[in-house]
């Protein structure tokens, strides 16, 4: 049976997706039952982590299964040059299935492309975070029953944070509307965004959360992606533009969910974390039941199918031939196929948008 990874969003097919929603649940119930005994998980991170990497790996413990990786890529051979392609194929002989969290957009597609076993993004810079969002999902769906109607407010820097990108359009095709509050310097990109568009979830875009947060049946915060700001001036301009307090709370539905992916800058003042609507703490726990169903779903040891064989082919995830006039470099500086120099970039339409390809690896649009 041909593998599967999880890269983005459009690699789940919206049964996939419920069916893992189910599985973690089973998985939270029922715990991980050995299924992974004698499996190896490989952690290949090359950005710093807390939450993501270590619930991967209580996850894998869960399951009976053993993991092995670094957390730092000055300790490994990137230190000496080694390329993603050549780590990847060599991990695959160590472990059963990889979990790579990279700075470079586009990273993690690589690994998936080289690697014969299942390859999850665990981020890849500011382009996407697919687990955190099935770990979003789930504590929503936890809290709420389901996702139809629902009105999530999507807070802070929309632009760099990568959680968002992959948590919009998972939103929209469940049936949910989003606003998008942030400063006008961060607005959420366009590619990001036009799924979640075109499926008339996106119920506005504004800076003033204090004027949506009266309809909001969660609030989804995030830190402001410091790190990736091309100044510190242009961070310093920005940082601090939100802080989710009681106060503001006092403005919300009394049931509101306050999400965020952490870790926490300042967006949400300590005095919430008393507040009955903070969830931020329980999503972080959520996400060792789904990442168990996950990895036991991607190494086909749950009995029954979660995973259909193939690659689900959503609307926009076109196929990979490269379009008439397509350009001979990604424009995007963080773009992987700017810097490992073996990759040929390659383009693809951008569904309904006849003038515009995108980058299969970053996303990032340009005019064909
Ligand atoms: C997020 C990330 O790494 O993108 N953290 C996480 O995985 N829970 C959010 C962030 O770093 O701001």
């Amino acid at each position: 049976m041909p593998k599967r990874d999880l890269i983005s969003p459009d690699d789940l097919s919206l049964e996939e997706l419920t069916a893992l929603l189910d599985l973690a649940a089973e998985m939270e119930r029922d715990g991980g039952r050995d299924l992974c005994a004698g499996k190896i998980l490989a952690t290949l991170f090359y950005e710093p982590s807390t939450r993501t990497r270590l619930s991967f790996e209580s996850a894998m413990l869960r399951l009976g299964g053993r993991t092995l990786g670094f957390a730092d890529p000055g300790t490994s051979s990137v230190k000496k040059g080694e390329t993603i392609a050549d780590t990847a194929r060599m991990i695959q002989a160590y472990a059963d299935i990889i979990v790579m969290r990279h700075p470079l957009e586009g990273a993690a597609r690589v690994a998936a492309d080289y690697a014969d076993v299942p390859v999850i993004n665990a981020g890849d810079g500011g382009h996407m975070h697919p687990t955190q969002t099935l770990t979003d999902l789930y504590t929503l769906k936890k809290a709420r029953g389901g996702f139809q109607g629902l009105v999530v407010g999507l807070c802070g820097d929309l632009k760099y944070g990568r959680t968002v990108h992959s948590l919009a359009p998972m939103l929209a095709r469940l049936g949910a509307k989003i606003y998008c509050i942030a400063p006008p310097e961060l607005p959420m990109p366009e590619q990001a965004l036009r799924e979640a568009r075109s499926a008339g979830a996106v119920l506005g875009e504004t800076a003033d959360l204090d004027a949506v947060i009266g309809q909001l049946d969660a609030l989804y915060a995030t830190r402001v992606q410091k790190e990736r700001f091309p100044s510190s001036e242009e961070y310093e301009r920005v940082k601090g533009t939100y802080v989710v307090s009681a106060a503001l709370l006092s403005k919300a539905k009394p049931d509101m969910l306050v999400l965020h992916p952490l870790p926490r800058v300042d967006e949400i003042a300590y005095e919430v974390d008393d507040d009955p609507r903070a969830a931020y703490f329980e999503q972080a726990a959520n996400g060792v039941p789904v990442r168990m169903a996950l990895i036991a779903a991607l190494l086909r040891l749950t009995g029954e199918t979660v995973l259909a064989e193939a690659r689900a082919a959503e609307p926009s995830t076109p196929g990979r031939a490269r379009p008439r006039a397509a350009p001979e470099v990604c424009a995007n500086p963080s773009c992987v196929t700017n810097h490992e120099h073996y990759l040929t970039p390659q383009f693809a339409p951008v569904p309904d948008e006849s003038r515009l390809v995108h980058c299969i690896y970053c996303d990032h649009e340009v005019q064909a």
